[in-house]
């Protein structure tokens, strides 16, 4: 299993902290955002690691994570933030036909995935997403479970009658980029990887798995806050 760490985008809601810096590297208590998915992965037994930055900020990347960590990093520009999906698709000569996992560069998971990620590789499954209660559904992208089946997804939904939120990291086989390339961008002119998971939804073939441990989206400044502080009680 690969993994991915997509960590370009614009990040405007963390403005102006994010003006001339890119969101990944801002702290979440004492360590750069980065450290956080790119722990995950290691801690899940992925040592092969693709990260995707703009070009303004790889390099940046490449000197921060050649210093802390070992690990078998590879580098690749986005060159306009055109959606996760997009992302995704960078990847593809990387992942060369293996499984692999991509998580958002601002997803900060506290727990261990190490027998999720293990299991995926021997599931029939298409594709797996991983869900967590929260209290705002209306801000989430979200699913719809019914027993072992995740029935519909949804992003940011008007009226939402459930609180699974899709969080940023997916399990994928290479067969992903055929479902990307059909996509078009949607009304905000993104390539969505909430379409992508659809199609497996449409299939019958997308698992799923609660996340047990803490989970922060910290690409807000409250998650970056709820992060910091949840980063500290950990180390203190
Ligand atoms: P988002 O938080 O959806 O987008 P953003 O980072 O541009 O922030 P904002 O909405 O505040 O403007 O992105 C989630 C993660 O995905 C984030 O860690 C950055 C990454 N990402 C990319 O790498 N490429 C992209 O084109 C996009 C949209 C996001």
């Amino acid at each position: 299993m690969k993994g991915v760490v997509l960590a370009g985008g614009s990040g405007t809601r963390l403005r102006p902290l994010t003006r001339v810096v890119n969101k990944h590297i801002l702290p979440i208590y004492d360590e750069p955002m980065i450290y956080y998915p790119v722990k995950t992965l290691l801690d899940a037994g992925i040592e092969d690691i693709l990260v995707i930055s703009n070009a303004e900020h790889i390099g940046k990347y490449m000197e921060l994570l050649e210093l802390d960590f070992d690990a078998n990093f590879s580098y690749k520009v986005q060159s306009e933030p055109k959606g996760i999906a997009h992302g995704v698709s960078l990847a593809e000569e990387f992942v060369d036909g293996e499984d692999f996992a991509v998580i958002l560069g601002d997803n900060i998971l506290l727990g261990d995935l190490s027998e999720e990620v293990k299991q995926f590789e021997e599931t029939e499954e298409g594709a797996k997403i991983f869900l967590k209660q929260v209290d705002e559904p209306a801000a989430y992208g979200i699913a719809w479970v019914d027993g072992e089946e995740v029935t519909k997804i949804e992003e940011k939904p008007d009226h939402p009658d459930s609180d699974h939120a899709v969080i940023g990291l997916y399990l994928y086989h290479a067969d992903v980029f055929e479902k990307i390339e059909d996509l078009t961008p949607s009304d905000r002119g993104e390539y969505e990887i909430t379409d992508v998971n659809k199609r497996y939804v449409d299939e019958g073939t997308l698992g799923f798995e609660e996340v047990q441990g803490r989970w922060f989206d910290s690409g807000t400044p409250e998650g970056l806050f709820q992060a910091s502080k949840a980063a500290r009680d950990r180390k203190t």
